[in-house]
């Protein structure tokens, strides 16, 4: 052999297999690190700090744990990797020598000035111990040191996560109760605890969901979760709440696309935000092979909480251009003449567009319809609504929505009947019908049409401005509790507006309630938490309700926001 060749043999046995440079990330495909090696971080944990991303997750060999790998990035799509920040046998159970430690979840404790780790612990036999397992560092990517395992106010735990408060409080979320509910529980300062059994709160009640992901965006907390199906992927499902120890809302399957019923073949571990962006974030799912846990799969999706509803749309292939233009449409904080809004769509945070003569959803931008929105005279809350490129209007033309010339007729006026989290009911004075999608159809290009309050929950429209044609419009604060207290009250006035004892609310329709002698007499599909608040957001009455069970709440006579599971909707006792 000449020498010329041998060299180059042996410089290629000694070199890492260096991959090159990711320029997309490609859900679910498989993801080497900067030396060329499969990331080997399942169940993860995601986030920013001081200019690095780190990501965390479990380090598997089939399904052997490692322990807890760390990598690092600056970019999202190259990583190095770190090594393991927590390792399996720091956690061995003396009888077993062995454990298993899934879901990793990290973050800082101001007031220690620790990192700390949760992770669900098992002893390596199975799934019965059901514990959580807590360490902690000084620096994020370890080491960690192992504090302790146990059973949070000795609930089983299984899947798991935690999340920070803005006052530098923190919670620890799991699926319980063989996995029929998710407790909440509030950590003690230093995070290394639950606070106790008098700080925690069981949601999504008898719902059998786990793989909780949760993000908080300035007083809301988002939270994802799969259905309990082992490593299968199942619909997804969201809830949000302003307090992660009161009331949720239950929302809907997160995932808006086609293969929605498998959450695209995910399961949800967790959400993180991209820095440099106001509404960037990201949706990672776990894509898991039961047979070889370790080479499962990652896929990262954009997900958007614009709408108010967290949402996560497929992508072949995606990179952090698409976050390019997301700071642009926002929220409006009013309504203002000479201004044009897009409308967006609740549940699947689309833009009202033309299609041809139809008006469906459209992910386009470009392609949304520019509304102008002018009060009609003499009546509150009450505007026509028309395309600013034509000057045809919205209109309600027997019981069907078209756009048409202008005319002075009922049938053109549109009352915007505020909901608390900021959106519209869009209702016709003439039909009395509202603006929704039909059925569960949230996809691209499904049609916008009318439809009798009551019948579906797809109908709530937010009023968006484009803030590069508008750049002094004001935008809503829209995840504040504040804002939710506003609307609250302005619910409040355009309910002594319409002067009704009870308001026919159309998503009353999700749970039934009567009213008489004082008292509001409610029955839920499920368990949950029911309230009623004073427009000024003062709590009045609460109670658990019993799913199918009716259960009566009574407060002094006056104007209340009933809280449910469900949604939220204005009564007069
Ligand atoms: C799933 C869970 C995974 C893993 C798996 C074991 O429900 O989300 O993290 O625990 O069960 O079967």
């Amino acid at each position: 052999m000449k020498l010329k060749s041998l060299i180059l043999i042996l410089a290629a046995s000694v070199a890492p297999t260096l991959s090159a440079a990711y320029t997309n990330i490609v859900p679910g495909e498989a993801w080497n690190d900067k030396n060329g090696s499969f990331i080997n971080a399942h169940g993860s944990c995601v986030f920013y700090h001081e200019g690095t991303y780190y990501w965390f997750g479990e380090d598997r060999t089939g399904s052997k744990s490692n322990g807890i790998s760390c990598y690092t990035s600056t970019d999202l799509l190259n990583w190095t990797r770190s090594g393991l920040a927590f390792k399996a046998d720091q956690a061995y159970d003396p009888q077993t020598k062995s454990n298993i430690l899934e879901r990793p979840k990290v973050m800082y404790n101001e007031s220690t000035g620790k990192w700390i780790m949760y992770m669900h612990w098992e002893d390596g036999t199975g799934y019965g111990r059901a514990c959580v397992c807590v360490a902690y560092a000084d620096k994020p990517q370890g080491p960690y040191t192992y504090s302790s395992h146990f059973r949070p106010n000795d609930h089983d735990s299984r899947d798991q996560t935690i999340v920070r408060a803005a006052d530098g409080s923190a919670y620890h979320l799991c699926a319980t109760d063989m996995n029929s509910n998710i407790n909440v529980a509030l950590l003690a300062p230093d995070y290394l605890t639950p606070a106790g059994k008098d700080f925690e709160t069981k949601t999504m009640r008898g719902m059998r969901l786990e793989a909780p992901a949760i993000i908080r965006v300035d007083d809301t907390y988002y939270c994802l979760f799969s259905e309990c199906d082992g490593w299968n992927p199942t619909p997804g499902h969201a809830g949000w709440t302003t307090d992660p120890l009161g009331t949720w809302v239950v929302g809907e399957n997160f995932c808006v696309d086609e293969k929605k019923k498998t959450s695209y073949a995910t399961q949800s571990t967790c959400l993180f935000k991209v820095n440099g962006y106001d509404q960037a974030y990201v949706y990672v799912g776990d894509r898991w092979n039961k047979n070889d846990v370790g080479s499962s799969r990652q896929v990262w999706l954009p997900l958007s909480l614009r709408s108010g509803h967290p949402v996560v749309r497929w992508y072949d292939s995606w990179n952090l251009s698409v976050f390019a233009d997301v700071d642009r449409f926002r929220r409006s904080a009013q309504i203002s003449e000479g201004v044009n809004y897009k409308l967006i769509e609740k549940f699947s945070d689309r833009f009202a567009a033309l299609d041809g003569t139809r008006i469906a959803l459209s992910d386009d931008a470009e392609k949304a319809i520019s509304f102008e929105f002018k009060p009609v005279e003499g009546k509150e809350y009450t505007y026509t609504i028309s395309d600013a490129a034509t000057g045809r209007r919205l209109e309600s033309y027997v019981g069907n929505l078209r756009m048409a010339d202008p005319t002075d007729a009922l049938d053109q006026q549109w009352f915007l009947q505020l909901e608390e989290e900021g959106t519209y009911q869009i209702r016709n004075l003439e039909s009395k019908k509202v603006i929704a999608i039909s059925g569960a159809s949230t996809l691209n290009g499904a049609a916008l049409y009318l439809t009798e309050p009551g019948a579906g929950k797809h109908m709530s429209m937010g009023l968006y401005v484009d803030t590069k044609a508008y750049p002094t419009e004001p935008v809503a604060a829209m995840h504040t509790i504040a804002y939710r207290e506003e609307n609250r009250r302005i619910m409040a006035a355009q309910q002594e507006y319409i002067g009704q004892t009870a308001v026919e609310s159309p998503e009353s329709a999700l749970f039934d309630y009567s009213i008489a002698d004082g008292a509001v007499t409610v029955t839920l599909p499920t368990d949950g938490t029911v309230a009623l608040y004073t427009p000024s957001g003062t709590l009045a009455a609460t109670a658990q309700a019993t799913a199918g069970t009716a259960l009566s709440l009574t407060a002094p006579s006056g104007i209340y926001i009933l809280a449910t599971p469900m949604t939220n909707i204005i009564i007069r006792l």
